[in-house]
C-alpha cells in the first residue's frame, strides 16, 4: 500500500494525512519519506519491542555520521549497557534529589526577567531558556548558555533530517557539534577531579570512551532541548485556548495531566526511525532487508481505536494508553526529567507568576517528526 503526501502540508499539519494512512492499512509506504509508516497504536506498541526485526542500528544514517554513534542507534545488549551508564544522571531519584532544585532556581530567574515585560512569546522568552538552562545543568556543560544550547540542538536536528544534503545545513550542524566538543573538552578535567551527577560526569566515571561520551552528550542535547521547550509552551497554549481546562488544572493542581494530554495531543516527537534487519512479512507487509520504517507516535496518540475524539485536547481524558515517550527499549531516557521540569516546575511557576496570562495571537504549529508551537504570544493581562 502506498500513499503520497505534500511535504509542506505535512509539516504544517500531518494529522489529516496520518488519519488516512492509519485507516487504509497497518503499514503504508510514503515515497516522499522513502519509508514505510506504522501508525496504529497497538501495532507500534507490539512491534517496537521486536528489535531483531526493527533495528535501531543505522551506521550510514545522518545521525551517526554527524553526531557519532550514540545509544539511540544501538540494539540489544550494547544499547542496554550504554543506557545503564547514563541512568545515574537521569534516574527519577537524581531528578528529584538534584535536578528539581536546579530547575526551580533557573526557572525563577527566567520568570523574574519576564516580570519586566507586558507581553512576551512563551516559546522564545520562557520555554526556550527554561529548557536550555535545565540542559546546561544536566549535561554538565556549564560554560554554555541556554541560548547556545537551543542553537546547537536545533542545528543537529536540522542536520539529522537534511535528507536533501543542503550544504549550509550540514555545515551549521558541523559547527554545532564542534562547539559541543569544545565545551566537553573544557569540562572534562574539572568533572574528573570533582565528579557530580551530570551526564558528562557519570559517563566519565563509567569509563565510557571519549568518542561515545561525545556522541551521547549530543544525543541528550538534540533530544532534550526542543521537546521540553515545545511541551512547556504548547501545554500553556492549549490551556490558554481552553480556559475551562486551565481553571480545572488550577483547581486540581494536576499539571502532570495537562502535560500528558498535551504530549498525546501534539506528540513533541512524532516518530522514531528503524531499519529492517532481514526480509520478513510483518503486519501483512512484505519488508525487504534495510527498508526504512517509521514508528509514528504522533499518529498512535490520535488512534481513534484507542482515543475518542482524538483531535481534541481533553483535560479529563485517560492518557494511560498514550505513547509520547515511545513504547520499547528506547523509551525516552529523559522522561523523569521532562515530567518534573515541565509539570512540577515550569508550568506551575508560570501560571502562579502570571495568573492573568492571555493569548494575543493565533497559535501556529509546525513539524511532524518534531512538532510544537512556532510561537505563543501572550500578554500578562490587566494585573
Ligand atoms: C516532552 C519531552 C520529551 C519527549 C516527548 C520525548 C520523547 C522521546 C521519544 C519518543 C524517544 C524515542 C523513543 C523510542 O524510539 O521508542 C526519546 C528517546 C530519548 N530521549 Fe526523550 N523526550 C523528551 C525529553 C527528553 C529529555 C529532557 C531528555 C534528556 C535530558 C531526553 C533524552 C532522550 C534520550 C537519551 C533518548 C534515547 C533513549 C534510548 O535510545 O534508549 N528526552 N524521547
Amino acid at each position: 500500500m502506498e500513499y503520497t503526501i505534500d511535504l509542506q502540508k505535512f509539516y504544517c499539519d500531518p494529522y489529516p494525512d496520518l488519519a488516512i494512512i492509519q485507516s487504509i492499512a497497518p503499514v503504508v509506504y510514503v515515497p516522499q519519506l522513502d519509508a514505510a509508516l506504522i501508525t496504529r497504536r497497538s501495532d507500534i506498541f507490539k512491534q517496537e519491542k521486536r528489535v531483531d526485526l526493527f533495528s535501531s542500528c543505522q551506521p550510514d544514517g545522518l545521525m551517526v555520521q554527524l553526531m557519532g554513534e550514540n545509544m539511540m542507534r544501538k540494539d540489544g545488549a550494547e544499547h542496554q549497557e550504554a543506557r545503564q551508564k547514563i541512568f545515574p544522571s537521569l534516574s527519577p531519584r537524581t531528578v528529584k534529589q538534584v535536578w528539581r532544585a536546579e530547575f526551580e532556581r533557573s526557572t525563577r530567574v527566567v520568570i523574574e526577567g519576564l516580570k519586566k515585560k507586558k507581553a512576551f512569546d512563551l516559546v522564545r522568552d520562557f520555554a526556550m531558556p527554561v529548557s536550555g538552562a535545565a540542559l546546561v545543568a544536566i549535561t554538565g556543560l556549564r560554560q554554555m548558555t541556554p541560548g547556545q544550547m537551543d542553537k546547537v540542538s536545533q542545528a543537529m536536528i536540522d542536520g539529522c533530517s537534511n535528507y536533501l544534503g543542503t550544504p549550509s545545513v550540514t555545515q551549521a550542524c558541523d559547527v554545532a557539534t564542534a562547539d559541543i566538543d569544545a565545551h566537553i573538552a573544557l569540562m572534562v578535567p574539572e568533572l574528573t577531579d570533582s565528579p557530580d551527577t551530570s551526564v558528562l560526569s557519570v559517563l566519565i566515571q563509567a569509563g565510557q570512551s571519549l568518542a561515545n561520551i561525545k556522541a551521547n552528550i549530543k544525543l541528550v542535547i538534540s533530544g532534550g532541548q526542543n521537546e521540553p521547550r515545545d511541551a512547556i509552551a504548547g501545554t500553556a497554549a492549549a490551556l490558554l485556548m481552553q480556559r475551562n481546562a486551565l481553571a480545572k488544572v488550577l483547581h486540581s493542581g494536576d499539571w502532570g495531566q495537562a502535560f500528558m494530554e498535551y504530549a498525546r495531543w501534539m506528540s513533541p516527537i512524532g516518530m522514531s526511525p528503524r531499519r529492517i534487519s532481514q526480509d520478513c512479512i510483518v503486519l501483512g507487509h512484505d519488508f525487504k532487508k534495510n527498508d526504512k520504517v517509521f514508528f509514528m507516535f504522533g499518529a498512535a496518540n490520535r488512534d481513534p481505536a484507542v482515543f475518542a475524539t482524538p483531535e481534541t485536547y481533553d483535560i479529563d481524558r485517560n492518557t494511560g494508553p498514550a505513547i509520547p515517550f515511545g513504547s520499547g527499549p528506547h523509551f525516552c531516557a529523559g522522561a523523569a526529567v521532562s515530567r518534573v521540569l515541565i509539570a512540577e516546575v515550569a508550568l506551575p511557576q508560570l501560571f502562579k507568576a502570571f495568573p492573568d496570562l492571555e493569548l494575543v495571537d493565533h497559535v501556529k504549529w509546525g513539524g511532524w517528526a518534531f512538532r510544537g508551537p512556532v510561537s505563543v504570544k501572550v500578554s500578562r493581562g490587566p494585573s
